[in-house]
């Protein structure tokens, strides 16, 4: 019964107990505060879970290198035989120095003919981004004999913040109807549709409604996609929104799965599905420890001030809730209690809720979920990087100093 009982954020007490054991192996080789530490098996979980899934069709597993540009972890994937989706120059050169050969690089993103063109080779995979992307880039496709993507914009890709606006990504279906015709003159023919709707999808409806407007422009285009490359996505489990609900709670994956076997009706030629979830596998492979440098009281709120947090490490916190731990479990009554970064903003603040009243100062915290997006979105606010660890099979070893 306790292997399966669920404790902080659904975690079960196993995951839990993992956790303090490596962070404290981490401690006892001498990382000091605040520090990272990765871990693969839950990323090997995730994808397990994913695959256990019915879609009628294989699937292709690229890694988002942006979500966590971690090169051990991507030595880590690249052993598994899959491949990398990079965004950007630099994504491209640590994921071929870190062993994945051009069949398994996806490059994607924005404005990219502004560096492609120097470091191109040939087969490359490349989804097209925009008509001036296609322009500047289509003599270096040629000459290269790339294999080509188009990414559609679909109608449920808008501005979070202003719905009624649509995200700068992608072509907008009649663009994307003319780019293949384009493409056909030159005696092109792409292999890959493309779209990413946003990430943490709330349910797999997003989909249903993206997927119809992917086969109206290929029904336009009279284009059948041989890989249909749905981007990423999915929210990861254990991770939870300011109102305190899951993120996760209403994505049925099995749905999710459903819809897309349905497509397949009408796009028969589609013979690979693939996915480049990051938030998804990743979020659950990192933890962050801070250490508690110092107390305050304020009527009933207890600011505890750490050596890490938003500012420097959690941006995501802004939006999303994680496990917060004690390294050492503590017992007794929880209290109202915020934990703040090291840097001079009030808007460091990693957590606010309630927490043992044992906590002291020297005691350290362990933030859960920090392998999606923590990297990428670090800063140097006054203080210098984070140390990075690398716990897999029996080895801990420092990573960043
Ligand atoms: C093109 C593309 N693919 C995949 C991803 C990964 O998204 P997520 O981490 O939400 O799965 C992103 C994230 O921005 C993206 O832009």
């Amino acid at each position: 019964m306790q292997r399966t009982q669920k404790s902080e954020f659904g975690h079960s007490n196993d995951v839990i107990a993992g956790w303090r054991r490596a962070v404290g192996a981490a401690l006892d080789l001498g990382a000091k505060t605040p520090f990272y530490l990765f871990c693969p098996n839950s990323v090997a979980d995730r994808l397990g879970q994913l695959d256990a899934l019915d879609f009628g069709r294989p699937v292709r597993h690229w890694y988002s290198c942006k979500t966590q540009p971690l090169a051990a972890q991507l030595r880590w994937w690249n052993r598994t035989g899959r491949g990398a989706e990079v965004v950007s120059e630099a994504e491209f050169h640590l994921a071929a120095g870190c062993g994945f050969d051009t069949d398994r690089l996806l490059v994607n993103g924005p404005a990219k003919y502004r560096w492609l063109p120097e470091i191109s080779r040939s087969r490359l995979r490349v989804n097209f981004d925009s008509p001036t992307e296609l322009r500047e880039l289509l003599p270096v496709a040629i000459r290269d004999h790339w294999r080509l993507g188009i990414r559609l914009r679909t109608p449920e890709e808008f501005d979070p913040g202003a719905p009624e606006l649509p995200t700068q990504f992608g072509f907008e279906p009649s663009e994307a109807v003319s780019a293949i015709r384009l493409l056909r003159k030159q005696g092109l023919e792409p292999e890959t549709l493309h779209f990413h709707l946003r990430t943490n999808i709330v349910n797999a409806d997003c989909h249903a409604r993206a997927l119809a407007s992917v086969v109206e422009m290929c029904q336009a285009a009279r284009f059948c996609p041989k890989y249909l490359d749905i981007g990423g996505g999915l929210p990861p489990p254990h991770t939870r929104a300011k109102d305190g609900s899951s993120l996760a709670a209403r994505f049925r994956l099995t749905a999710w799965a459903a819809i897309l076997r349905r497509t397949w009706d009408t796009l028969p030629g589609v013979q690979e599905l693939w996915l480049e979830n990051g938030r998804f596998l990743l979020a659950g492979s990192g933890a962050l420890c801070i250490r508690i440098l110092d107390a305050k009281r304020r009527g009933d709120l207890r600011q505890l001030i750490a050596d890490g947090g938003r500012s420097l490490h959690a941006l995501v916190s802004l939006w999303e809730d994680h496990a917060l731990l004690p390294l050492v479990p503590l017992g007794g009554r929880r209290i109202k209690t915020a934990v703040y970064g090291p840097t001079c903003m009030a808007f460091d603040q990693l957590a606010l809720r309630p927490m043992s009243q044992g906590i002291h100062p020297g005691d350290c915290l362990v933030w859960l979920d920090a392998g999606a997006y923590h990297l990428p979105w670090e800063t140097r606010f006054s203080h210098p990087h984070a140390e990075i660890w690398w716990d897999e099979g029996d080895t801990i070893r420092c990573e960043r100093r």
